[in-house]
C-alpha cells in the first residue's frame, strides 16, 4: 500500500533527512575516505565494517550485507513500518505525512494510527492518575507486591477502577470519537449495541510502550485470583503480541558492554528485576517466542538470556524460544530456576546477587537441549540410554564447529557411559554400513503393466524425467536479476521488457516483488525508476537482493543481444516448469490402474498441452 503514497514526499522526507546525521544519532561515525565508517547496529563486529555513502546517501555493511537509504535504516533500527517510519522523519524534518500523504484511504489509516496512540496515551495517564490517587485497591495491591513509588512511575503502571465506564467517559470528555476509542481496543460494545464499557476494570494496569514510546496496548491484571489472571488489548491497528515485547523500551538503553537482553515471561518478572537494579530485562508477553521478537532481541543485543518460569509450560515455552532464536543465529543461554517459581519469585526470596549467579551459570542452548533430553530418558536403562544417544545425536548434527562436536561427545560419553565411538557413528552414519545397504532405486520401467490407454505418456518417456538440475535455476534466476538491473535507471529498456514479460512471469519470488514496485511506479510516474525510489518500497530481505542486482554489470555493446538472452531464458524456465508439472501429473496417472474416463481425457488434453510447449521450447 505504500506504493500509493506520494512519491514526491517520500523523496522530500528522505533528502531532508541527512543519512550521515540520522545514523549518527544510533553509532558512532568516522570519515575514511569518501565514506563515513563504523560498527554495525545490525550485527555483531569488533571491526567496522558498516559504511554510509555521504555522496549516494546509502548504506551497506560488507559484514552482514545489510544495505539501505536513510528509511530503510530507520525502519530497521527503530522496527517500525514503512507507514510509522516516514511519519516519524517526517516529524524530525517538519513535514506532516498525514496531510500530504496521496490517497484518502492513506491519509485516513495515518490519521487514525496517530488518534489511536494518542488515546493509548490519554488512557495510560488516566490510569496512572487512577492508581495515584489517596487509597485505592490498585495501589494497595502494588504496595503488597513490594513496587516502591518510582518504579510504577518509571512503568507509568496503572488501575482501573471497578466501573463500567469511567475510562470511556473520561476519553469522550476529552473529545475523542467513540469509533477510535472502540478501535483502540479500550472498551467493548454492549451487547444491546446501545453503547460501550471499559475493558479493563479493576484490574492494575501494565502499558505496552515500544521503542519510539508510544503506547501500544495495555495488560492489565486482576488484584486477587478471578479469572482471567491477565487480560491484554486486542490486535489493533498498532498492537500486534507477537511484534512487541514488554520493557524494552528501557531494557534497549541497559544492555551494558557485554550487549546482553534477559528475557523473561512476565510483566511481574520484568518490574521486579528493575527494582534490584537488573534492567536489561524483557518480557515476552506470555506467548512463545516469535521470529519477529527474535529479530527485535537480535538488533539490540548480543546474548540473549532466557529465563522462564520453572513450571513444564516454561520449559515447553523455553525451548520453542530457543528455536526461533537459535534459527536466527543469536547467541542463547538459558537459565533454570529451580528454587522458584519465576524471577519475581526468585530474587524476592534470594536476591540480586543469587540471581546474577544463575545468570553466569546460565547453560548454552545445546547444553540445555542435552539436559532436558537426559531429563526425559532414564538413561540407567538400556533403552533409555539409546533413546538419549539418538536425540544427542539429532542436536549435535546441528552444530557447525567439529571442536565443538567433539568436545560434547566426550562430554555425552562420560555422562551416559556409552563409548565415544557408538555415539560418533550415530551422529556422522557409518559408510560401511551404508555400503551395504545401498537406497533402493526406483523402479525404472513398468510399461508392461500399463493398459494400452497411456501409450501417449509412454511417447514422452515419463519414467526418464530428470529433476531440474541446481545450474539450470541459477540461470534464469540470473537473467531475471539482470532484467530488473536493466529495467532500474531505463524506462526505454522497461518498455521493451514489458512487451515481452510481466512482473508475474518472474519466478523467484523476491525477484518478482521487485519487479512488481518497478512496473508499478513506471505506471505510475514519467521519469526513470531509480535505485532509491525502489528503496522506500522494499522491505530489507528484498533490498539485499537489490543490492545483488545493483553490482551486476552488462557491457552497452552487448545489451540488445542480452536482453534477448535473458527474455529467453525466463521464457525458457517458464516452459520447463509448465513441463515438469504436466509431467509430474501424466506419471501419476500413469500409474493408475483402471483409469477412468475422465482420466484417459485428461491424459490426452496433457499430452496435447505438452506438445505444445515442446513445440515453443524448441523455438526458443
Ligand atoms: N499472560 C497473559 N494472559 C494470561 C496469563 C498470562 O497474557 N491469562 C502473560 C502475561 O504477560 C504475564 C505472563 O503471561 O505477565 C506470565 O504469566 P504468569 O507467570 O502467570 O504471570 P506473572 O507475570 O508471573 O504474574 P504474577 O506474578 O502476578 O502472577
Ligand atoms: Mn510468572
Amino acid at each position: 500500500m505504500s506504493i500509493h503514497l506520494n512519491e514526491d514526499i517520500i523523496e522530500e522526507i528522505r533528502s531532508r533527512n541527512e543519512i550521515v546525521d540520522v545514523i549518527s544519532r544510533y553509532i558512532q561515525l568516522n570519515k575514511s575516505g569518501r565514506n563515513h565508517k563504523g560498527l554495525c547496529p545490525f550485527h555483531h563486529e569488533k571491526t567496522p565494517s558498516f559504511m554510509v555513502s555521504e555522496e549516494k546517501q546509502l548504506y551497506h555493511c560488507f559484514g552482514c550485507g545489510e544495505a539501505g537509504n536513510v528509511i530503510n535504516f530507520v525502519m530497521k533500527v527503530e522496527n517500525l513500518d514503512f507507514l510509522d517510519t516516514v511519519t516519524l522523519m517526517g516529524q524530525w524534518v517538519g513535514i506532516h505525512v498525514e496531510e500530504i500523504s496521496s490517497t484518502k484511504q492513506e491519509k485516513e489509516e495515518i490519521s487514525r494510527k496517530n488518534k489511536i496512540y494518542e488515546i493509548n496515551r490519554e488512557a495510560a495517564l488516566f490510569y496512572y492518575r487512577n492508581l495515584s490517587k489517596e487509597k485505592n485497591l490498585g495501589f494497595t495491591y502494588f504496595k503488597k507486591r513490594g513496587l516502591q513509588d518510582n518504579t510504577i512511575k518509571k512503568f507509568g503502571l496503572g488501575y482501573a477502577e471497578d466501573q463500567w465506564e469511567a475510562l470511556n467517559t473520561h476519553l469522550l470528555k476529552r473529545g475523542y470519537d467513540q469509533e477510535l476509542i472502540f478501535q483502540a481496543g479500550l472498551v467493548l460494545e454492549r451487547k444491546s449495541k446501545d453503547g460501550f464499557y471499559d475493558r479493563f476494570r479493576n484490574r492494575v494496569i501494565f502499558p505496552i510502550i515500544n521503542t519510539t514510546g508510544n503506547v501500544l496496548g495495555f495488560g492489565g491484571r486482576s488484584l486477587d485470583d478471578s479469572l482471567p489472571k491477565y487480560l491484554n488489548s486486542p490486535e489493533t491497528l498498532v498492537f500486534n503480541k507477537g511484534n512487541n515485547l514488554f520493557g524494552l523500551n528501557l531494557a534497549k538503553k541497559e544492555v551494558g558492554k557485554d550487549k546482553r537482553i534477559i528475557v523473561v515471561e512476565g510483566y511481574m518478572d520484568v518490574i521486579s528485576l528493575h527494582q534490584y537494579d537488573i534492567k536489561n530485562v524483557v518480557a515476552s508477553l506470555g506467548t512463545a517466542l516469535t521470529k519477529n521478537q527474535g529479530e527485535l532481541l537480535k538488533r539490540y543485543s548480543d546474548e540473549i538470556i532466557i529465563a522462564y518460569d520453572s513450571d513444564a509450560a516454561g520449559q515447553k515455552a523455553t525451548l520453542r524460544g530457543l528455536d526461533v532464536l537459535g534459527e536466527l543465529g543469536c547467541k542463547v543461554r538459558v537459565v533454570r530456576l529451580t528454587e522458584a517459581k519465576d524471577p519475581d519469585d526468585f530474587i524476592k526470596h534470594k536476591g540480586k546477587e543469587a540471581f546474577l549467579k544463575e545468570i553466569e551459570k546460565a547453560l548454552p542452548l545445546i547444553d540445555y537441549k542435552i539436559l532436558l533430553a537426559k531429563m526425559d530418558n532414564n538413561i540407567s536403562t538400556t533403552d533409555g540410554k539409546i533413546k538419549f544417544v539418538k536425540a544427542v545425536a539429532a542436536l549435535l548434527k546441528q552444530v557447525k564447529s567439529p571442536v565443538e562436536v567433539d568436545a560434547y561427545i566426550k562430554k555425552v560419553a562420560m555422562e551416559s557411559q556409552i563409548s565415544e565411538e557408538a555415539i560418533k557413528r550415530e551422529i556422522f552414519g557409518n559408510n560401511a554400513y551404508n555400503q551395504l545397504n545401498p537406497i533402493q532405486k526406483p523402479i525404472q520401467n513398468r510399461d508392461k503393466y500399463r493398459s494400452k490407454s497411456d501409450r501417449y505418456t509412454n511417447k514422452y518417456n515419463v519414467q526418464s524425467v530428470q529433476p531440474v538440475q541446481p545450474a539450470q535455476k541459477q540461470g534464469y534466476l540470473e537473467a531475471e536479476r539482470s532484467l530488473l538491473k536493466l529495467m532500474i535507471q531505463n524506462k526505454e529498456t522497461f518498455s521493451k521488457i514489458k512487451i515481452a514479460i510481466g512482473h508475474e512471469d518472474f519466478t523467484d519470488s523476491i525477484n518478482r516483488k521487485i519487479a512488481k514496485v518497478i512496473y508499478d511506479l513506471y505506471n505510475i510516474q514519467e521519469q526513470n525508476v531509480d535505485m532509491n525510489m525502489l528503496l522506500n518500497h522494499l522491505d530489507i530481505e528484498e533490498i539485499k537482493t537489490l543490492g545483488d542486482i545493483h553490482q551486476i554489470l552488462i557491457s552497452e555493446e552487448y545489451l540488445e543481444k542480452a536482453l534477448i538472452d535473458f527474455i529467453n531464458t525466463i521464457h525458457n524456465h517458464r516452459l520447463r516448469e509448465e513441463r515438469r508439472l504436466i509431467e509430474t501429473e501424466l506419471s501419476q496417472l500413469g500409474k493408475k490402474e483402471n483409469k477412468t474416463q475422465e482420466e484417459i481425457v485428461r491424459i490426452r488434453e496433457l499430452c496435447t498441452n505438452l506438445e505444445k510447449i515442446s513445440k515453443e521450447l524448441q523455438k526458443l
